[in-house]
């Protein structure tokens, strides 16, 4: 019953990559993170895979993606990332209608662990500070509203899944940092931050009683990160 977690596969299955990644570390990656999982992963086990999964635009388009995961043991839970156009927040529950018997969309509501997951948004300077903070209030708001659904439903072990950093590059603290401690999560685990210039952007050790993890694929090398056994 051993919980895993990875990031950032950035998969595509015809064509060329949209985003280019071709440094070692992303050659042959569908391969590769097959045969890690198959390694670690058993049929009793959740994989959460935390956003950026295969540049898929519409809901209609998951089959070849959850046809690949199909390939993986066990059961697999995944999260919105930056780049994941088919997914709407308002259209989780359509996903779950649509592919529940395959995959398991976390965003604003839990899983089996106590598991809870939104996008989360964090200051990269890529947009303007005020759109920034409407957007960190907005991933905050769900995240609590999941949070406190997991807790209503009696789940005393909490694990946040985000795709960003709960903090940006500045910060030691954030408005993710603090719904952590206040619901008393054991664990944040995120990824988004790839190449190893970005390793270092967020929280990757115990802070203030929580566990921050970096899953992303490449600093991982898309081998799964265990998070609880
Ligand atoms: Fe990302």
């Amino acid at each position: 019953m051993a919980l895993f977690a990875i990031g950032d596969l950035h998969l595509y299955f015809t064509g060329e990559d949209p985003l280019m990644l071709n440094g070692k570390i992303w050659q042959d990656r569908a391969n590769r993170f097959i045969t890690n999982c198959k390694n670690l992963i058993t049929d009793k086990d959740t994989l959460v895979i935390t956003g950026d999964h295969a540049y898929i635009k519409k809901p209609e388009e998951l089959t070849p993606y959850l046809d690949y995961l199909d390939r993986i043991p066990g059961k697999k839970v995944l999260t919105r990332g930056n780049h994941d156009q088919f997914w709407e927040a308002s259209k989780t529950e359509k996903l779950n209608e649509m592919y529940g018997d395959r995959a398991f969309f976390l965003q604003g509501n839990y899983f089996l662990y106590g598991e809870v997951g939104t996008k989360g948004y964090t200051y990269e300077g890529k947009d303007s500070l005020e759109h920034s903070e409407e957007l960190v209030a907005r991933e905050a708001d769900r995240l609590e509203s999941a949070l406190i659904s997991a807790r209503d439903h009696g789940f005393a072990k909490i694990i946040i899944f985000l795709h960003y950093p709960p903090t940006n590059i500045l910060q030691r603290n954030s408005a993710f940092t603090k719904l952590a401690e206040k619901y008393k999560a054991e664990q944040v685990v995120y990824s988004h931050c790839h190449g190893e210039r970005r390793f270092n952007d967020s929280l990757k050790s115990r802070h203030h009683g929580v566990r921050y993890s970096l899953v992303s694929a490449d600093f991982v090398g898309f081998v799964p990160k265990k998070i609880l056994d």
